[in-house]
């Protein structure tokens, strides 16, 4: 074969073996978005329930057939309050999830360092739950106790929030009626750090998924048998901003409750990270 010959059979190669690369990048990038847009239809999916239960409400508030008495408008401002409150942490964890996604690294570290009282942001987000809770008959309760025994924790706010909200929601979702979601807090002073642990009395967490469950979009058939609307979505994101945090978070039964523990430090961010939020506040603040 001449000199000629071959380098034509070598560049043959290497089109087919550039064609083949091209066609599994195509079906790289058709996957990606079958996925994307199976978010997106999950995203309106979930918004549409509660807002559709939230008109249903308003209509039956304002029918111009007879009047509703005033215990019976209560309850149904009630239900309203509960379903907005669905929606809105509902659309914070959209948000987060499309951040999460974007970067995958340190992606929300914009955010500033605060100092945040555990305490008070717990009782501000029971109080949000608990006309939720109150359809089931279930009392969200914050011992207040041991919160105070340590110092306010340094972290981003709204990422520190939403974790919680997440494990109370879920909290309330997957309880018995007539029971109550245990909220307490304990300073570790040895590692200077704040233990929150949450715990609920409801469908049985499987020991083999106390791990699984912080995978992104797993449902266990039991939750989406009580309580068929849900991402999966709720402890991945809780796990990847605690993280953020280098923080723990674990999940596990005792004595027939299920507890969820979540440990931050009190002094936020170490090394690297922290320079990098510290960066960001400044300029956020100028
Ligand atoms: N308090 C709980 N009790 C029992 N199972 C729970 C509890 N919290 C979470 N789980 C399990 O973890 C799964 C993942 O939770 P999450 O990520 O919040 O998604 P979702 O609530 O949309 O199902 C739930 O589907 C359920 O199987
Ligand atoms: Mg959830």
């Amino acid at each position: 074969m001449s000199d000629a010959e071959q380098s034509t059979q070598q560049l043959k190669r290497k089109v087919l073996q550039l064609e083949e690369e091209n066609a599994e990048l195509r079906r790289q990038m058709e996957q990606v978005e079958k996925e994307r847009i199976e978010y997106l239809q999950n995203v309106s999916h979930q918004l549409v329930a509660p807002l559709n239960a939230i008109k249903w409400h308003i209509e039956n508030l304002t029918a111009p057939e007879g009047r509703i008495g005033l215990d019976r408008a209560k309850k149904v401002l009630r239900s309203i309050y509960s379903q907005a409150t669905l929606v809105v942490h509902l659309a914070k964890n959209f948000n987060l999830m499309s951040n999460l996604e974007a970067d995958h690294a340190l992606s929300k570290l914009k955010e500033p360092l605060q100092e945040i009282s555990l305490r008070q942001l717990l009782v501000n987000l029971a109080d949000d739950f608990q006309p939720l809770a109150w359809d089931s008959n279930i009392n969200i309760i914050v011992d207040q106790d041991h919160f105070d025994d340590g110092p306010a924790i340094l972290a981003m706010r709204p990422l520190v929030s939403q974790v919680f909200s997440n494990i109370i929601e879920n909290a309330v979702k997957y309880s018995k009626n007539d029971t109550k979601v245990m909220i307490q807090g304990k300073y570790l002073s040895e590692r200077d750090c704040f233990m929150v642990s949450i715990s609920n009395e409801g469908i049985p967490l499987n020991p083999e998924h106390n791990e699984k469950i912080f995978a992104r979009g797993f449902r266990s058939e039991e939750a989406t048998r009580k309580y068929p609307a849900g991402t999966g979505f709720g402890l991945y994101i809780a796990r990847r901003i605690v993280d953020i945090h280098e923080g723990e978070i674990t999940a596990s039964t005792r004595n027939g409750w299920t507890v969820f523990e979540v440990i931050l430090s009190v002094k936020g961010l170490k090394g690297k990270a922290r320079t990098r939020v510290k960066k960001n506040y400044t300029t956020n603040r100028r």
